[in-house]
This record gives C-alpha cells, structure tokens and sequence, in this order.
C-alpha cells in the first residue's frame, strides 16, 4: 500500500471543499473580513478557488498592522490571486477614536468595535450579499470565549446576519497552514506568529501617538526580520515602545526618547509561556539596528520574563 503524503491530504480536503463551498453557495455572493492573518487568508484561497468572483473580501487597515501587511494582502490576493478585493484605509478613523485613551480594555473595545463599523459600513454598500465567511477554527470552536473572540466580526446588526461559511473550522492551526501551502500562499503567511486582533495597539501602551506608533512599526520589523533568521523561531516574537522617555545624548547634547523593548516566546498554548534566551548576537544586532534606524529610541531592553508572571502583551 502506497503511502498518503500530507501534501496529498491537504489537496483532498481542499478539493472536498471546493465542492462543498459550491454547493452551499451556488451562484450568490459571499463577504470575507480578510486581516491577512492565517485563518482569514486561507478562507479567502479556498473561496476563490470554488467561487472565483462571488466573493468580496474587505481589508480594513486600522493602522495598527505589522510593517508590510496591508501591502502583502493587496499583492497576494488582488495582483496574484485576481481576487475581489476590497481595501479601506482607516487609519485615522481608528487613531482619532484612540487618541487620549490609555486604559488597555478601552483601547481593545474601540478597535473592536470601529472593526465591526467600518466593516458593516462596507456590507452596506454591497448588494445581494447572502453569506459570510470567517476563518473560524477548531480550538476557536472548543473555547468559544478565547481570544479569537476579539476579532471576530460577530457583532453585526440584525439585519445583516449572513449564513456563515466556515470552510476550516475542524481544522487545527497546523493543518489550516499546510492546507495554505497546498493552496500557494506565500510562507512567510501562512507561518506567521500569531498577531493579536488589536494589533500594534496593546504593544504602544497606553495612549497611543502616531509617532510612538510608527516607531514601533519599525523596531517591530526589526525585531521580526533578525529573529526570523533564527533556525528555531520562537512562537511570539515582536517589539513594545511603553510609554514612558529617557534620556539619550547625541552631539554631546541630552534629549528624551523612547526604549523599544523586545518580547520572544515560546508556548503551547498561551497560557503559559517561557521567554526564549535570544543569541547575544542576535540581540546586538537588533540593538545596532534600532538605534540607528529608528527616529526617536534611544534605548533598547529585553524583557526575558516568563508568563506567568508576565503576560505576553504588554497589557
Ligand atoms: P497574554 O498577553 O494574555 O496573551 O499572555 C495571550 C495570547 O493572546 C494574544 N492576545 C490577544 N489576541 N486579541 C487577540 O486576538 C487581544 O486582545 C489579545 N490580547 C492578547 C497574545 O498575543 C498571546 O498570543
């Protein structure tokens, strides 16, 4: 008996549901909140394989996405996918609302809740909508409460409560990416670290500033592209600006910056997590690098705590 190669089982279950998204969607029209995240990413190439111009795939920037992601989304399934594809520059619509706000849960509850208006705002524009697909997936099913629960668009208005279509929701994480690889999406989406809903905005801790954000943006892809080249990449891995100043000197004259301070992990589950001992080259590097390259840090640190007792998040 031959064996079955994982590559083969993916592309069994993609052509299963290919047909099984046919015959649930017929010839209407569906609508996709795409963050470009796994799960998100991979519905949105199932659906197009098995329904092409019937979806409608809505990316709402809020201005606090990775260095890059807005951009990638755009290429991948608009230039090399053809797909649907609408994009919304909400930037200053979220950080307006921000503005001031220092208070963790308030932030997660305005970005929550401006996600679900821009996005209802957008379905109201679109005619003969019937279903709506979301990245759904099993432990998301097995802990209704858990923390996909912040990006989900569940809290659309009665009168735009779609049929939902939920291509990979018995799927595990692992298999939802090999699944993406079969169906070609480019690596470095299909294994990216898990990103929180609220994106850059718990790690700009508490009010947010555009500038601070934008520094953090930087040092993030910094932080990201050198830890990257690791042969093990640690299951989180990202930078944090808190908010707070010291002092550095540059001409031989003292002035206020920021500290970036870098956060690697490993987990099974994100209950608990270990601190990943970095490379000390690594870790030059990463330092080099910021202050050089960043405008207005002037201080990098390490936060090599475990969880508990720290979070993984800053807040
Ligand atoms: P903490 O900081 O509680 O994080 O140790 C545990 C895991 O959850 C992620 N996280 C979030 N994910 N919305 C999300 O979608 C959130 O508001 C949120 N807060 C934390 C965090 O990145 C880690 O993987």
């Amino acid at each position: 008996m031959e064996r079955i190669t994982t590559r083969q089982l993916a592309e069994a279950f993609i052509n299963q549901q290919i047909e099984a998204l046919r015959a649930q969607i017929g010839d209407k029209k569906v609508l996709l909140a795409l963050s470009g995240g796994v799960d998100s990413s991979v519905v949105a190439a199932l659906l197009i394989k098995a329904v092409g111009q019937q979806l409608t795939c809505v990316h709402v920037n809020h201005g606090l996405l990775r260095k890059g992601e807005p951009e990638q989304v755009i290429e991948v399934f608009r230039n090399q996918m053809n797909a649907n594809l609408i994009y919304v520059d909400a930037v200053d619509r979220f950080l307006d609302k921000l503005a001031g706000v220092s208070d963790p849960e308030q932030k997660r509850r305005i970005i929550g809740a401006e996600f679900i208006r821009v996005f209802e705002e957008e379905a109201r524009k679109l005619d003969g909508i019937e279903f709506l697909a979301q990245g759904t997936i099993y432990p998301d099913i097995l802990e209704s409460a858990g923390v996909k629960a912040h990006h989900n668009v569940g809290g659309l208005p009665e009168d735009l409560k779609f049929e939902l279509v939920e291509p990979v929701k018995l799927l595990y994480k692992d298999e939802v990416r090999v699944v993406g690889e079969a169906l070609g999406l480019p690596h470095n989406m299909v294994y990216r670290q898990p990103f929180p809903g609220p994106g850059l905005g718990v790690r700009c801790t508490g009010a947010i500033t555009r500038d601070r954000l934008e520094a953090l943006r930087e040092a993030d892809a910094i932080v990201r592209e050198e830890i990257g080249k690791l042969e093990v990449l640690p299951w989180q891995y990202f930078a944090v600006i808190p908010d707070v100043q010291s002092t550095g000197i540059k001409d031989n004259k003292r002035y206020m910056g920021w500290p970036v301070v870098i956060r690697a992990i490993t987990t099974v589950d994100a209950v608990t997590a270990r601190s990943v001992i970095l490379p000390i080259d690594t870790l030059l590097t990463i330092r080099d690098r910021i202050v050089s390259e960043v405008p207005g840090v002037n201080r990098v640190l390490w936060d090599y705590t475990d969880k508990p007792v720290s979070t993984i998040e800053w807040e």
